[in-house]
């Protein structure tokens, strides 16, 4: 191998039935299944190059060197990667890695999703791999629980798998993104990065909150609710177990010692103000993930009306619109 290079775009996803807790942290197995939208509007393109001239891995995220960490966990998934293509523990090549996010990154806008599902195939092809679905999902699952997901288009189901090598823990579609003209309206209350990562509020949930084994014990039940709500296209029963999930998530990280606090005031101004549109009869819900973004999941023909009241509520600084979008793909160089 002399330079083998590969250019991947992938979608972030909103859960509406959220992932919450690990039951291995090492593989990154979830504790819980999960459902979710993969997002058109927030897009995330990553190429890779292995050259064997390189003496260290290359890493850019929007033109800049991340910190460490970010670095780090990078670079520990080529390796996973290539042990896994290569089937060897032998040293691989470095890398040249650039990815470009067209959304504020690590603000709880799933961009870590978005982020591996990209990296699992653009590493997969410039390895010259050609890897199943089923095993995108697996790898990307391994940088980051949530891009399992992203690997797939339209309407997702992750499951949390009974295995304990992980191999039963991957994300099937449900529907194609045209299967329901569903769109989500990202109200940005702050854009910067998030205070707690989803991995240390998870932890924190986990090992000192009381209210994790009711988390746990509801999650299968809510994916069967919703799974079938969509089947049947009927939004009054999703919107309210879409709720009923995110709120029981973020209820049992506040009950964290000391408490997991995702919200500020903006956030919670935003999801008043979406129950007062669904009370007044629009088909529009929400959702919240680990940051203080609010989603708002409506039928198409609620967006204007939706975009309008969020972009007056204090706080908001900025209202994104997305649809369904497609799964992982390469881009043709
Ligand atoms: O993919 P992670 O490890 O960042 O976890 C994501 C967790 C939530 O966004 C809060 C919920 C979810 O299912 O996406």
């Amino acid at each position: 191998m002399h330079n083998t290079q590969a250019t991947a775009v992938a979608h972030a996803n909103i859960a509406l039935i959220k992932y919450w807790g690990k039951r291995d942290d090492k593989l990154n197995l979830p504790a819980t299944g999960s459902l979710s939208l993969t997002l058109d509007g927030l897009t995330t393109t990553t190429s890779v190059s292995f050259d064997s001239d390189l003496n260290h891995d290359c890493i850019k995220l929007n033109n800049q060197h991340p910190g460490e960490s970010a670095a780090d966990r990078i670079s520990a998934f080529l390796n996973l990667v290539y042990q896994q293509v290569k089937s060897t523990n032998q040293q691989r090549p470095y890398a040249q890695v650039n990815s470009h996010n067209n959304f504020p990154t690590a603000a709880g806008l799933a961009s870590s999703a978005s982020g591996f599902a990209a990296l699992a195939l653009a590493t997969g092809k410039a390895l010259q791999a050609s890897l199943e679905p089923g095993q995108l999902s697996m790898l990307a699952r391994r940088g980051s629980g949530s891009a399992a997901r992203s690997i797939f288009g339209g309407i997702v189901e992750m499951a949390h798998g009974q295995r304990k090598d992980g191999l039963d823990s991957i994300a099937t579609q449900l529907h194609q993104p045209d299967y329901w003209n569903l769109k989500v309206l990202i109200a940005v209350t702050d854009a910067g990065s998030k205070k707690i990562s989803s991995t240390d509020g998870m932890r924190q949930t986990m090992q000192t909150s009381p209210y994790y084994p009711a988390w746990i014990a509801g999650a299968q039940a809510d994916i069967e609710t919703a799974r079938d709500a969509i089947a049947a296209k009927d939004f009054e029963t999703l919107a309210n177990v879409t709720e009923f999930s995110t709120l029981k998530m973020h209820a049992s990280a506040l009950a964290a010692q000391p408490g997991v606090i995702y919200w500020n005031a903006a956030s919670l101004a935003a999801m008043h103000s979406i129950r007062d549109l669904r009370a007044a009869g629009l088909p529009v819900c929400f959702t919240m993930d680990a940051g203080p973004q609010v989603k708002a999941v409506c039928t198409a023909g609620a967006t204007s009306q939706v975009a309008e009241c969020l972009q007056q509520v204090p706080g908001v600084v900025k209202v994104i619109t997305c649809g369904l979008g497609r799964g992982v793909r390469l881009q043709p160089q």
